[in-house]
């Protein structure tokens, strides 16, 4: 028996691929970032082919870190930046056009265009999502309106889409020659496509989409053998067999297999998700219904989502725009030259608002400033912004479920910041905390694949794989909590209505 499974996260700004143990421990990690291609203000792409070749030199990586080879892996799981478009021809296997990140807004048009009858909740019930540039279906309907040949190609059937989970799977299990074309339920309720309740491909929506059915990829369960890795790989002939979306992939990760349980990635984006069991909540307050995970032939999971477009981005942001910081980290110690935010909001609606409030007429504000301010107050109020953005959208899971949250478990690279932890639990009012393993996203794959080959026996064991390693309490008193929340509310109104 092998004695490890590998994920590979195919994430927005980097590909990853994580061997872990049994225990869900790390054993070793390849990783490589990929160029963030922006050609025009809101546009935001990536070259499908880099990630392609990335992902494949990043499975080496891990392996020969580890010392191991295919016959130690039991299965190989996948994860991905979910609303990632990419479209590409099937008998030559060449994208299109590159892909159409989650965070490009150039959509807005094909949104309004399609709101026009029904407006943009025409969907919602159906697909759990509203109509925004977020998700990958308008991305598609860009795609095949702009580039050149693609709209006849795509009739013809010559044209495949996929989230880049379906990107790496058709690849991985031998491209032009034999790929398999397939996504799992969560990306799929990603694309505004997807039927919640049977988990099919809803024809008439893809009519008014105008998208050929004969492009999309199957819609299979989280947790199954899809195929296996093609004969050039290094990981030749192993089973992959786990999919989930990287925000679900991350809650599976944190062990929130049950109604009621929760976890808040920190990542480019912020991304809440409560799972909500075998029940598909709607929600009333700006929260998106979507899939959870399922397994094999088990009922779906559902989940709350309150998603966050930008929060580490931001940080990117201070850093390659604005020279501020040379590297992410110091953010941290630039917000800790000061004692507070000097009366900075800092609202980043760079690709307009998410959850909750769905404002794509939004753009970026920073209000407040008085000569008083420094770059030490700019900093702590980027880093504030996480924790405010956060704030809204668990009072709207609160809200949606009618039960408040007791605590919050995080992950993601910015968990690592104390200052910003700090502030979240003390503008939550709750407690945050963090696992041993802060890799939930691979971790979640990696549990998904394995647990499809029976490499772990159930969700029991991977519940007991769950330890806390650090907490943070609040510390706030809530007169001083209300009266921050209120500012920046406020400072978000001022991003309004900044669209012409
Ligand atoms: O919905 C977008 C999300 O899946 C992207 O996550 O971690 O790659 O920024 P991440």
């Amino acid at each position: 028996m092998s004695d490890y499974v590998i994920a590979i996260d195919q994430g927005t700004t980097s590909s990853r691929a994580i061997i872990f143990d049994k225990a869900g421990s790390i054993v070793s990690v390849g990783q490589k970032e990929h160029e963030q291609i922006f050609p025009k203000a809101g546009w935001v792409e990536h070259d499908p082919i880099e990630i392609w070749d990335n992902v494949r030199e990043v499975i080496g990586q891990a392996l020969s870190r580890a010392d191991l080879t295919r016959h130690d892996i039991a299965a190989v799981g996948i994860t991905n930046q979910r609303e990632t478009a990419v479209v590409w021809d099937r008998n030559t296997g060449k994208p299109v056009y590159n892909a159409i990140v989650w965070q490009d807004t150039r959509t807005q048009n094909i949104v309004d265009r399609l709101a026009q009858d029904g407006g943009v909740d025409r969907f919602k019930d159906v697909v759990g999502l509203p109509l925004a540039t977020y998700f990958s279906g308008t991305k598609i309907v860009w795609i095949l309106e702009n580039v050149d040949g693609a709209r006849e190609k795509a009739d013809a059937g010559e044209l495949m889409f996929g989230t880049t989970d379906s990107w790496v799977l058709w690849n991985l299990t031998g491209g032009t020659d034999g790929g398999v074309h397939a996504t799992d339920v969560t990306n799929a309720s990603r694309t505004l496509f997807m039927d919640l309740e049977t988990l099919e491909w809803r024809d008439d929506i893809l009519e008014v989409f105008g998208v050929p059915r004969s492009m999309l990829p199957e819609i299979k369960s989280s947790s199954e053998t899809y195929g296996s890795v093609e004969a050039s790989s290094l990981l030749r002939e192993v089973p992959v067999a786990g999919i989930l979306g990287d925000q679900q992939a991350a809650t599976f990760g944190q062990a929130a297999f049950d109604p009621g349980e929760s976890k808040n990635t920190y990542g480019t984006g912020n991304f809440l998700i409560f799972n909500t069991g075998e029940e598909i909540v709607r929600s009333k307050n700006g929260l998106l219904t979507t899939l959870g995970y399922k397994l094999g032939d088990d009922k779906p999971h559902y989940a709350l989502e309150g998603s966050i477009a930008v929060t580490g981005s931001l940080v990117q942001w201070l850093r390659d725009n604005l020279g501020l910081i040379s590297s992410a980290p110091e953010i941290e110690d630039l917000a800790k030259t000061v004692d507070d935010n000097g009366g900075v909001y800092f609202v980043p609606a760079f690709s307009g608002l998410f959850a909750p409030y769905w404002r794509p007429d939004a753009r970026g504000a920073l209000v407040g400033m008085t000569r008083y301010v420094n770059k030490g107050h700019i900093a702590r109020a980027a880093l504030e912004a996480t924790a405010f953005q956060t704030r809204e959208v668990l009072d709207a899971v609160n809200a949606d479920s009618g039960v408040d949250l007791q605590e919050l478990k995080v992950d993601g690279g910015m968990i690592a910041n104390n200052t910003l932890m700090q502030f979240q639990a003390d503008i939550l009012g709750v407690p945050v905390v963090r696992p041993v393993v802060a890799e939930t996203t691979a971790l979640g794959a990696a549990y998904a694949a394995g647990l499809a080959v029976g490499f772990w026996s159930g969700l029991d064991e991977l519940r007991a794989n769950w330890q806390e390693d650090s907490r943070w309490e609040p510390n706030m008193d809530s007169d001083e909590r209300e009266r921050q929340l209120r500012l920046w509310k406020k400072a978000v109104t001022k991003t309004f209505d900044w669209v012409d």
